[in-house]
């Protein structure tokens, strides 16, 4: 098999790949970082760095690749340096609004657009993106995060519309959003205080659910939204 995983420095691609190169059955990882790759380095893996964003790097990365069985993409922010997400409606800014979307939603697509050709061999394959919970509508009930939610919220759409597209064209591909679960990462750092006990996951482990769920996928579960646990989220 051969897996992309796209967004491999943040903690949680870097745990789909660091649980990934175990496996004898996986021939190669190509992993995407922004900045700088991760730390440890396996035989298996070959980096790249791509800012998802950029449709031009997107577009020459992938003319590189071969077939791919799996892409996972675990790329995204909730905060930069100098912005974190709004309590109210009043800390809006439109600058941090746009960047969470380009961020949060556009990648996927891109990857999508580019990388299409890579899934036609007719096995069966999986496009994934770690989205969140926070990004459903349906589920929205303590409001806050604007720009977060809403760029979740656009990706599930982006993932729901190319699961009905590629159902037509590419009916091998199981094309899923994931939730993985509040995890100790950066990206969460910021926001732990408040997480009830024993539901702050370890990267490692929230990513062993997530390939439980990922290693039972069908092409027939595409265009669900599904977290750690298995659970079907509401859109
Ligand atoms: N942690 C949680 O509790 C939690 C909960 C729900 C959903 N999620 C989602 O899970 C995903 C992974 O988050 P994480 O917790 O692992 O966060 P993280 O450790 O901060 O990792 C974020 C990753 O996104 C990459 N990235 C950011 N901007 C990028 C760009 N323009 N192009 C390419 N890569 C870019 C970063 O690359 P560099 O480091 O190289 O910049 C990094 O690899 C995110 O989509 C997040 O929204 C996380």
């Amino acid at each position: 098999m051969k897996i992309v995983i796209a967004g491999g420095s943040g903690g949680i691609g870097n745990a789909f790949i660091e649980a990934l190169a175990r496996r004898p059955g996986i021939r190669q990882i190509i992993a995407t970082c922004n900045r700088s790759p991760a730390a440890a380095s396996h035989s298996k893996v070959r980096w790249y760095r791509l800012d998802l964003t950029d449709e031009a790097a997107v577009r020459d990365w992938a003319a590189q690749l071969g077939e791919i069985d799996w892409l996972v993409n675990a790329a995204g922010i909730l905060h930069t340096t100098g912005q974190g997400p709004e309590k109210t409606i009043r800390q809006i800014d439109p600058a941090f609004f746009l960047e969470s979307m380009s961020t949060n939603a556009l990648p996927a697509l891109l990857l999508a657009k580019h990388l299409h050709g890579k899934f036609r061999h007719g096995r069966p394959a999986v496009f994934a993106t770690v989205s969140a919970r926070v990004g459903s509508i349906g589920d929205n009930r303590l409001g806050g995060w604007f720009s977060y939610r809403a760029s979740k919220a656009a990706l599930n759409m982006c993932l729901k519309t190319l699961a009905i597209e590629w159902r037509r064209t590419l009916p091998n591909v199981a094309v899923v959003a994931l939730h993985p679960g509040t995890t100790d990462t950066a990206l969460s750092k910021p926001f732990q205080r408040n997480v009830p006990q024993g539901q702050l996951f370890s990267p490692e482990y929230s990513v062993s659910c997530m390939l439980r769920v990922l290693d039972t996928l069908r092409p027939a579960d595409s265009g669900e939204f599904i977290a750690f646990d298995g659970e079907r989220l509401p859109w």
